[in-house]
C-alpha cells in the first residue's frame, strides 16, 4: 500500500473514497421504479443481499435522484441484473437528466413495476424500509418476486466494466 498519499485520519476524499471502493469487484444491476406513470431507472452497484428470510437487499441510492422519490414514493422497485453484453443498457441509465427508457421497449414484472428487457435476473420489491446516510438514501427491499436465466454477468471494477472469468471449479457451498 503506498503510503505517500495518505491524507490525515478522518478525512477522506470522496474520489479516493470512491477510487478505493473501486477495488472492490461487484456486479451492475439497474434500479427501476414507476412516478405516477413515468418509469425511471438507475445503474447500481450497490446492491448488497441482507437476509434470507425473510427475503431482504438493500441498494444504496442518491438522495433526490429521480429514481430514488419513485422508489420511495410508490413503495415499489425492481432489481435488474445486467448481463454481460449489457454494458449500453448500463450506461443509458447512468447518464444523468436522460430520459432513460427512450426507445427502450417497456416491460411490466409481475408487480406491475418496470422492468429491463433481457437482464440476467429480475427481483421485485416492495420498500421495507429506507434511511439517510450521507449523501445517500439506504433503501431495504422485501423480495416479492424473482427470476433468472442462465448467462453471464456484467462486472464492474475500478471504474471499468469487464467480464468475470470462472475457474472451472466446484461451487462453493456457503457454511453461515
Ligand atoms: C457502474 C455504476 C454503478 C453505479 N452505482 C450507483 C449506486 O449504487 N448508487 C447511486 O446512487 N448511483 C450509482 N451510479 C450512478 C447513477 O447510475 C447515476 O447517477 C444516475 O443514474 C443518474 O440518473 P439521474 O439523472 O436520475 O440522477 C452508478 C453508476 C455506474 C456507471
Amino acid at each position: 500500500m503506498s503510503r505517500t498519499t495518505m491524507p490525515e485520519p478522518g478525512v477522506v476524499d470522496p474520489l479516493a473514497m470512491r477510487r478505493t471502493m473501486g477495488r472492490f469487484a461487484t456486479g451492475v444491476a439497474v434500479i427501476t421504479a414507476l412516478d405516477g406513470d413515468q418509469p425511471h431507472g438507475m445503474t447500481v452497484n450497490s446492491l448488497t443481499s441482507v437476509s434470507l428470510d425473510p427475503p431482504l437487499l438493500l441498494v444504496c441510492l442518491t438522495t433526490g435522484a429521480r429514481t430514488t422519490e419513485a422508489v420511495v414514493g410508490d413503495g415499489r422497485f425492481a432489481v435488474n441484473i445486467l448481463g454481460a453484453r449489457q454494458e449500453g443498457i448500463a450506461m443509458r441509465f447512468a447518464r444523468r437528466g436522460a430520459d432513460h427508457f427512450d426507445g427502450l421497449p417497456l416491460q411490466y414484472g409481475r408487480h406491475a413495476v418496470p422492468v429491463v428487457p433481457e437482464a440476467l435476473a429480475h427481483l421485485e420489491c416492495t420498500v421495507e424500509r429506507h434511511f439517510q446516510a450521507g449523501d445517500h438514501t439506504v433503501v431495504i427491499g422485501h423480495v416479492q418476486q424473482v427470476c433468472d436465466r442462465a448467462g453471464e454477468p456484467l462486472a464492474f471494477l475500478s471504474g471499468q466494466f469487464g467480464d468475470l472469468v470462472e475457474r472451472g471449479q466446484e461451487p462453493q457451498h456457503w457454511f453461515f
